[in-house]
């Protein structure tokens, strides 16, 4: 039996992927390093270490350089994201929180960012959530299923009563490491292997996931 809901925050309930991927952009022209919308794609809910990994693409820099270079980018990212509001929810996230927690079930938030809560405070839907996990609440990132694990745990609920909702493919991958229903929203290349698939949040049936 379904008894809560985790979502992740970049790309679900908001569109910080692609504050994330201007971020990375700018930093990408400065280092003259080639960066396309599509190379993304594989830095969407991937550690912010590994999505400069991504970006490098194997080429060689130093320790020190890697620490400035993920400092400028998280610098970047610091100052969009001041701008958001609860104009920033994507279609269809609020309603389906507010539906979910009418309904009685518990809500979370399992992202991989260090930058989760001022986001989450800014799209003023802080209240709604009986958990917030993020970037600092467990060592290894997604795809490994430890950040969904620690907050089904954290609701006091087992792996298989969850439902995650998740726009990348490591949190896909993590998802149903954990043992847990996964819904994906996005292109089939990307969340396929997900039990439900979705385009867009405003066109998730919960009927569907909890038959
Ligand atoms: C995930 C995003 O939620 O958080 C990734 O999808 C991002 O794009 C990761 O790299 C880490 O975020 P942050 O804010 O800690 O750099
Ligand atoms: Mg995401």
């Amino acid at each position: 039996e379904i008894k809560g809901f985790i979502f992740d925050l970049d790309g679900v309930i908001t569109d910080t992927a692609e504050l994330h991927y201007r971020s990375w952009k700018k930093l990408a022209d400065e280092e003259g390093i080639p960066f396309t919308r599509e190379d993304n794609e594989q830095l969407r809910g991937v550690s912010r270490r590994k999505s400069l990994e991504l970006l490098l693409n194997g080429r060689e820099v130093p320790e020190e350089k890697k620490l400035e270079m993920m400092d400028r980018k998280n610098n970047y990212y610091k100052e969009f994201i001041k701008q958001i509001t609860e104009e920033d929810l994507l279609p269809g996230a609020k309603e389906l929180l507010d539906e979910l927690k009418s309904r009685g079930y518990k809500l979370a938030v399992a992202s991989a960012s260090k930058n989760a809560k001022p986001v989450i405070k800014n799209l003023g839907v802080e209240h709604v959530f009986d958990q917030i996990s993020d970037g600092y609440s467990v060592e290894k990132t997604k795809p490994a299923p430890d950040l969904f694990l620690y907050t089904a745990k954290q609701l006091g609920l087992k792996p298989e009563e969850c439902v995650v909702i998740e726009d990348a493919e490591a949190g896909i991958e993590a998802a149903l490491a954990a043992g847990m229903t996964a819904v994906g929203i996005g292109p089939e290349e990307r969340v396929g292997k997900a039990h439900f698939r979705y385009d867009k949040v405003a066109d998730i049936n919960l009927d569907d996931i909890l038959a």
